[in-house]
């Protein structure tokens, strides 16, 4: 396996002004360019991460060294009932009194037991994972080398911020949605980072306290019933409208029929558009035209066929049949009737698969079983019992009947990164990263996290399946979050760039594998810098050809930056030297300058 480029120690060097012809100039925070060296050297897998908990002051731009752009959206397009706590009634507020004084005594009595790591805001949120204040676009941002000339869009990731500080558990997964932005304009680049308004979100401000449940943080045991409870009671008595979702929008981004959608799994989606001057402004919760109901959810991973420019998604329920429901929306946005998909349990199902004519549904072995709460668990648990598999259903089928499932024991995929057909075989083959222990993101566990990136082969005529890991095991690495070139979605693809998790949940660097041969090679983005998910972005027909780009974040200096990597020769061309700090988070996805030019308003 080569390391094929590392950086470590960054110099920045004024090298010359650079001067644009918008008009926005003058608002912007620099216009000196600035050039860095590289230094090679190899990372070792440092895994300090700051056991600070770092809270912002909630003003914009509390990091930033500079001026803000005037021209930011305001902080909240929304009214929603029930209204501010200023308008309760004496009843409301008596309720509201009383209902707090239970929650106090609720977490003071926490508080004397210690919290497991997977929900101890002391480790999920330390470091870089701290939420940041947002950041109204800046203009002319220092870069080092030179922005190549076919990127020309916004590049977008999603993450977790919460916005209060946790009273009590809290999971990395459970923040609230923030999106961070850069814009690509003929060489220069701009940066913002927002809010996604989600209901929860924008009531919670309103109230000035976090009153929403907590979905793996706060869910545990007595406890957790109690905190569900307290939630109901606030709803009952008008102090919370929890009938338009209670969703973080934190996970998935994806731009379909001119809708930037940011995405939770507990939610539906929440439509967010990209201004002019590269801002972010929250458009509202998107039900698809009311297609979707308003008590429903979409998973934070939809599929958007390169070929068809359709959109396939699921949707599960923790509580009642029909455990899991499959549909899609035509290039349009005309959605399917639901599909039904037989779950004998209620399942995690975080990410699926799509090939030319079949949509692959995984059925694994982290559960959700609301009964372990009354006996003081997590919700969240692993069937032991239980076999792993795979269902492969025809894209276009009108009921799940003809699913045919195909067992792959021990295996679970927390992401497939695609799949495609090999007819001569009979085969479907899937490409995950199979994750040990399964329930590690959720459950404590003394274990080594392991994520083996594997084919799959599920053999659609014997009924059996077959897997192996991908890169030999002299040169075994553990690879998560990343993709395929997306413009091959659901045909066979020869590579992948997946982030190289070493440590984990950040990560050191990522890997360009060719998933034919197991060759690998790494980029590593330098001493004491991590990151998260790399997003590639393809450039021409070749599939290889384009670059990786990834958010990162420089531990010791505390600067974070955007990467621009050669997708071929995994050279730096371009770093962007960010206005704040910029959290690791989960998935982005990018928008060309031709698709901001059609977005929806609403
Ligand atoms: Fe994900």
């Amino acid at each position: 396996m080569a390391v094929a480029s590392t950086s470590s120690s960054t110099n920045w060097v004024n090298t010359r002004p650079t001067f644009s012809s918008s008009p926005r100039r003058r608002l912007g925070s620099s216009s000196i360019c600035y050039r860095k060296k590289h230094n090679s050297k190899t990372i070792h897998c440092a895994i300090d991460t700051q056991s600070i908990l770092r809270f912002p002051n909630r003003s914009p731009c509390k990091e930033s060294t500079s001026t803000c752009h005037p021209e930011s959206p305001s902080s909240s397009s929304f009214s929603y009932s029930p209204a501010a706590p200023r308008n309760w009634n004496l009843f409301q507020k008596a309720a509201a009194m009383a209902l707090d004084a239970i929650e106090n005594g609720l977490t003071t009595g926490e508080k004397k037991h210690p919290l497991p790591k997977t929900v101890d805001p002391g480790v999920q949120i330390a470091g870089n994972f701290s939420p940041v204040p947002e950041q109204p676009v800046r203009h002319f941002l220092p870069v080092a080398g030179k922005i190549p000339d076919d990127i020309q869009g916004v590049y977008l990731r999603n993450g977790a911020n919460p916005f209060f500080q946790p009273t009590s558990g809290h999971h990395l997964f459970d923040g609230d949605g923030m999106i961070y932005a850069v814009k690509f304009d003929q060489g220069s680049a701009s940066y913002a980072c927002r809010f996604t308004e989600t209901q929860r979100h924008v009531q919670e401000r309103a109230i000035g306290k976090p009153i929403f449940p907590k979905a793996i943080g706060e869910l545990h045991g007595h406890s957790g019933i109690a905190k569900l409870l307290l939630f109901y009671a606030r709803g009952l008595c008008g102090l919370v409208d929890c009938s338009q979702g209670i969703g973080v929008a934190n996970a998935g981004l994806v731009y379909f029929n001119n809708h930037l959608l940011a995405m939770s799994e507990d939610d539906l989606p929440y439509h967010v558009r990209v201004t002019p001057s590269g801002d972010l402004k929250t458009v509202g919760r998107y039900s698809f035209n009311e297609q979707l109901k308003l008590n429903s959810t979409m998973i934070a991973h939809p599929k958007l066929d390169p070929v068809s420019g359709e959109l396939f998604a699921l949707s599960y329920d923790v509580i009642k049949k029909p455990y899991l429901k499959y549909f899609r929306f035509s290039p349009e946005g005309k959605k399917s009737e639901d599909v039904a998909i037989d779950l004998k349990t209620p399942t995690m199902v975080h990410d699926f698969a799509i090939t030319e004519n079949f949509v692959v549904i995984p059925d694994h072995q982290v559960v959700f079983n609301m009964s372990e709460m009354i006996t003081g668990g997590s919700p969240v648990v692993y069937d032991n019992e239980k076999v792993s598999r795979f269902g492969v259903l025809d894209k276009y089928a009108s009921d799940g009947s003809g699913i045919k499932w195909v067992e792959v024991p021990d295996c679970f995929c927390f992401h497939l990164w695609n799949a495609w057909e090999e007819p001569e075989s009979g085969e479907v083959v899937v490409i995950g990263s199979c994750m040990t222990p399964a329930d590690s993101i959720f459950n404590e566990s003394d274990k080594e996290l392991k994520s083996v990136l594997s084919e799959i082969r599920l053999n659609l005529k014997t009924g059996e399946s077959s897997r192996r890991a991908i890169i030999s095991p002299e040169n075994d690495v553990n690879l998560e979050i990343g993709m395929v070139n997306k413009n091959l979605l659901g045909r066979k693809t020869t590579y992948a760039y997946l982030a190289v998790a070493e440590p984990w949940p950040k990560v050191s660097g990522f890997a360009k594998v060719n998933l034919s041969t197991g060759e690998t090679s790494k980029f590593i983005y330098g001493d004491s810098k991590y990151g998260g998910e790399p997003l590639f972005l393809p450039n021409s027909e070749n599939e290889d050809d384009g670059h990786v780009l990834a958010f990162v974040h420089d531990e010791k200096t505390w600067e974070s930056e955007l990467q621009i990597v050669n997708s071929k020769t995994l050279e730096l061309e371009a770093t962007v030297k960010l206005p704040t700090r910029v959290p690791y988070g989960f998935h982005g996805t990018f928008i060309s300058t031709d698709d901001l030019a059609t977005q929806a308003l609403s």
